[in-house]
C-alpha cells in the first residue's frame, strides 16, 4: 500500500479515518545500515528491517503460535489489570494525557488502556507504514471517542514527536509493550530509554512490557516455532534485501537458528550460512563462511531487577509492576525523574510487586 503522503511535515486523513504523518524512515538509512551491519563481526542487521509489509504480517502470525506466549500473556494482563494501570498512570496528572505507543504493530494491545485511561489522543508510532494504516483505521473504528494519530517513523531516530495540535500542551504517557526493548543491545537499550524520556517530556511516564529469562528450551521454541513462522519471518529479510538493495541472497544456502545465550541473557536469531559463499548486496560483494551467522535479531531477557537497574541509568524510577501468573513477563510503570517526588503515588498505586490475579 502506498501512503497518501509525500511531504513529511504534513499529515492527511486515511480515507476518512485517522490522521497519518509519514516521516519516511527507512528509505534514507537502509543502505548505510546494511553496509555497517554486514561489516560487523558477527554480521548483524537492525531488527526493524524484519518489518516490511510481509514481515509485519508474519509477526502477527508468530503471535498466534502456541510456543510464543508473550503476546497472549501480555494481552491478558492488560485486559485484567488495565483499570489499576490507568489509575497509577494518571495519578498526579491534572490534564487528560496523550498516550504514545512505540512500535505499535497491529494495535491489538492498547484497547483496555484506551477504555480505562481515556486519553485525549492516542499516537501510534511504527516503522511499517503498510501495517500502520489499516491498524489505525481499525482501532479508530473500535474506539471512535479517542482521536488516533499514526506516525510512520523510526522511533529510535526522531528528535521529537511531530508537531500536532493533538500533542500540544498535554502530558504524555508512553506505552512500549511486546518486550521490544530486548531487540536492542544493552548500551542501545539504555540510550533508547533515555530517548523515550526526551520524546515524552518532563515528568513523562512509561508502561513497558519486559519478557523475563526462563528455561532455554522454552525460549528457543518461542523463537523457532514448529510451524516454521519465525523461520519464514527471518527468511523474508533476505527477500527484502534482494528486492530493495539489489541483492542475490540464495535462501536455500542459509538455515534459521534461534539460540539462547545465557551469558548475555538473550536469544540470538540468525540465518546461518550452509556453505562458503559470496553474496552481492548494496553494490558490494560479501563473503560468508560455512557456519557463519547473520544475526537477524536479538531478544534480551531481563529479570525485573536487571531491567529496573537499566531504567534507573536512563533516569527512570519505578511506580509499579504487574506480572503474569507464570512470572514470564512484567509490565513496568516508570516515571522519569527522582523517585521521592512520586513515592506517595507509588504506595497508593501499587505498593508491591503484583503477580497475576489473586
Ligand atoms: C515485536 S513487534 C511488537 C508489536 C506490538 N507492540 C506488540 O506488542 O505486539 C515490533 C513492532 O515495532 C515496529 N518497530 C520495530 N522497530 C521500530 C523502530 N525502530 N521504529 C518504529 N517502529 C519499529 C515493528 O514494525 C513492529 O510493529
Amino acid at each position: 500500500m502506498t501512503l497518501p503522503l509525500a511531504d513529511p511535515t504534513t499529515s492527511s486523513l486515511i480515507e476518512d479515518g485517522p490522521e497519518l504523518i509519514d516521516l519516511h524512515p527507512a528509505v534514507a538509512d537502509m543502505e548505510r545500515l546494511v553496509i555497517e551491519g554486514l561489516s560487523r563481526h558477527p554480521r548483524q542487521l537492525p531488527a526493524w528491517f524484519l518489518y516490511d509489509a510481509e514481515g509485519s504480517q508474519l509477526f502477527d502470525r508468530i503471535c498466534e503460535q502456541p510456543e510464543y506466549s508473550l503476546t497472549r500473556n501480555e494481552t491478558k494482563l492488560l485486559q485484567e489489570r488495565a483499570g489499576e494501570m490507568a489509575l497509577a498512570l494518571g495519578q498526579g496528572i491534572n490534564q487528560q494525557p496523550v498516550l504514545v505507543e512505540f512500535g505499535a504493530g497491529n494495535l491489538r494491545k492498547v484497547g483496555p488502556l484506551l477504555e480505562t485511561l481515556q486519553p485525549a489522543a492516542y499516537v501510534a508510532l511504527d516503522i511499517s507504514a503498510d501495517h500502520l494504516v489499516p491498524a489505525c483505521r481499525a482501532l479508530q473504528a473500535r474506539h471512535p471517542d479517542v482521536p488516533v494519530l499514526g506516525v510512520c517513523c523510526d522511533y529510535a531516530n526522531i528528535d521529537h514527536l511531530p508537531p500536532h495540535p493533538l500533542l500540544e500542551g498535554r502530558p504524555r504517557i508512553g506505552f512500549y509493550p511486546g518486550s521490544s526493548l530486548g531487540n536492542f543491545e544493552l548500551p542501545q537499550a539504555r540510550g533508547l530509554l533515555a530517548h523515550f524520556a526526551e520524546l515524552l517530556g518532563p515528568g513523562g511516564r512509561l508502561l513497558i512490557g519486559i519478557d523475563q529469562p526462563r528455561e532455554a528450551a522454552r525460549l528457543e521454541a518461542a523463537y523457532d516455532d514448529a510451524a516454521g513462522v519465525s523461520s519464514a519471518f527471518a527468511f523474508n529479510l533476505l527477500r527484502r534485501l534482494n528486492r530493495e538493495l539489489a541483492g542475490n541472497f540464495d535462501p536455500a544456502a542459509f538455515r534459521y537458528q534461534a539460540q539462547w545465550e545465557p551469558t548475555s541473557s538473550r536469544v540470538a536469531m540468525a540465518l546461518v550460512s550452509r556453505q562458503n559463499q559470496m553474496v552481492d548486496l548494496a553494490g558490494r560483494s560479501w563473503s560468508f563462511a560455512a557456519g557463519e551467522p547473520l544475526i537477524t535479531e536479538y531478544s534480551v531477557k531481563y529479570t525485573p531487577e536487571a531491567f529496573l537497574a537499566l531504567a534507573a541509568e536512563a533516569g527512570w524510577s519505578p511506580l509499579g509492576r504487574w506480572s503474569d501468573g507464570a512470572g514470564d513477563l512484567s509490565l513496568h510503570l516508570l516515571v522519569h525523574g527522582k523517585m521521592h517526588a512520586h513515592s506517595q503515588e507509588c504506595n497508593h498505586a501499587n505498593p508491591t510487586v503484583q503477580r497475576g490475579q489473586p
